[in-house]
């Protein structure tokens, strides 16, 4: 076929929806960004008001990214390990978006869905695991990033949780989730995938900004002819400039409800979606089993408890002000020890030994 060809009749969602249920269209590739979480609570990156770089840009980091830099990690890992407790997995509901990704595959036209989220809503929503390229890694494994000696998950869980900064039994180097940090390769999963990009008779790119190589850079592998959808608030990246290109300005949750309408798959959307539902237990009842089974991914059918705040503004707001507290407290702790050391200095200089309890509860 021509790349300027026609796929769809039409650069609408009938269109689409009428070439999905079409037999020409058999695997589907999804690329995914912090968008298609939002309306879980959980805040994206790049967005100019709600989004963490924002308003990290008000704390004395150097630059907001920091926080995703193995370099200023290794220097200080506390802001990461702040925000890890406030972002770890088990308290978000997927959102309708991610049923929606349930639900090509339960139709058998999911080829591959390659995320860039963290947070495995894919996975808690029920896609198969074997669907998944988490490109930027996940929370399900960890390890030190000195030796590399993998770290055990549940102590991983109780340290986040606990606030407390994992350290390496064996060499004594901080441990960090293998998440890929900027400064770090792409998991070898991710690398395998690429070629599946060129094999899909659609690509839906949903709620990303297409700003992070290598994987914004997966869109342009798609064959000429194939049709690139694009569901997004903005537009972003290349998408549009192809003649076979869709750009569906909007929410994911409600152009992908569109989609299901037309294609008569609303009802088996929305089933799927009530199985994601989150039981509150009461406040009480959540205080007093915290750190125990908090954070833990679930099926469908069990129990989980759910996040206060609920939106994504409140978490970004309370993500901010608990990493600040901590900076804070991190440069008081060191103003704190550097006057010990003085003080220790003045007093080994008048000849009295100096105490260990002068150096210890410093900085890494
Ligand atoms: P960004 O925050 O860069 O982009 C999110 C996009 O989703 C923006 O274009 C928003 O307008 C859009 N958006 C937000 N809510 C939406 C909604 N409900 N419906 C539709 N669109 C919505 O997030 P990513 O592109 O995922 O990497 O960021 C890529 C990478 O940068 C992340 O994986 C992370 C970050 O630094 C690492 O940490 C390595
Ligand atoms: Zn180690």
């Amino acid at each position: 076929m021509s790349k300027n060809a026609k796929v769809l009749k039409k650069q609408d969602i009938p269109s689409l929806a009428e070439y999905i249920a079409s037999d020409k269209c058999k695997n589907i590739v999804l690329m995914l960004g912090a968008g298609v979480s939002t309306a879980a609570g959980i805040p994206d990156f790049r967005s100019p008001e709600t989004g963490l770089y924002a308003n990290l840009a008000r704390l004395n980091l150097p630059y907001p990214e920091a926080v995703f830099e193995i370099n200023f990690f290794r220097k200080n890992p506390v802001p990461f390990y702040t925000l890890a407790q406030e972002l770890y997995p088990g308290k978000f509901r997927p959102t309708i978006t991610h049923s929606f990704i349930r639900l090509l595959a339960k139709h058998g036209l999911l080829h591959t869905c390659f995320t860039q989220n963290i947070d495995v809503l894919e996975r808690i929503a029920g896609v198969p695991d074997d669907k998944i390229i988490e490109a930027h890694g996940s929370f399900a494994s960890q390890r030190c990033i000195d030796c590399h000696k993998p770290f055990d998950d549940d102590e991983m869980k109780r340290k986040i949780l606990a606030k407390e900064t994992p350290k390496c039994g064996k060499c004594g180097g901080l441990v960090k989730p293998d998440i890929v940090f900027f400064g770090e390769s792409l998991p070898d999963e991710f690398i395998k995938a690429i070629p599946n990009v060129a094999k899909a008779d659609l690509l839906i790119v949903m709620g990303t900004s297409l700003t992070v190589q290598p994987f914004a850079g997966l869109a342009e592998r798609a064959g000429a002819s194939c049709p690139r959808v694009l569901i997004n608030l903005d537009r972003v990246g290349s998408i549009g400039r192809r003649p076979n290109d869709l750009v569906l300005l909007g929410k994911c949750d409600e152009v992908v409800s569109k989609l299901c309408r037309e294609l008569g798959w609303e009802k088996e959307l929305m089933d799927l979606w009530a199985k994601t539902e989150i039981k509150t237990k009461s406040p009480v009842e959540g205080e007093e089993d915290e750190g125990e089974d908090e954070g833990e991914v679930k099926g469908e059918d069990e129990e989980v408890k759910v996040k206060e705040p609920a939106t994504a503004e409140d978490l970004v707001g309370a993500i901010t002000d608990a990493i600040g507290r901590q900076l804070k407290l991190d440069e008081s702790e060191s103003k704190t020890d550097q006057d010990k050391d003085e003080a220790a200095e003045e007093e080994a200089a008048k000849g009295t030994e100096k105490d260990e309890s002068s150096k210890a509860g410093g900085k890494l």
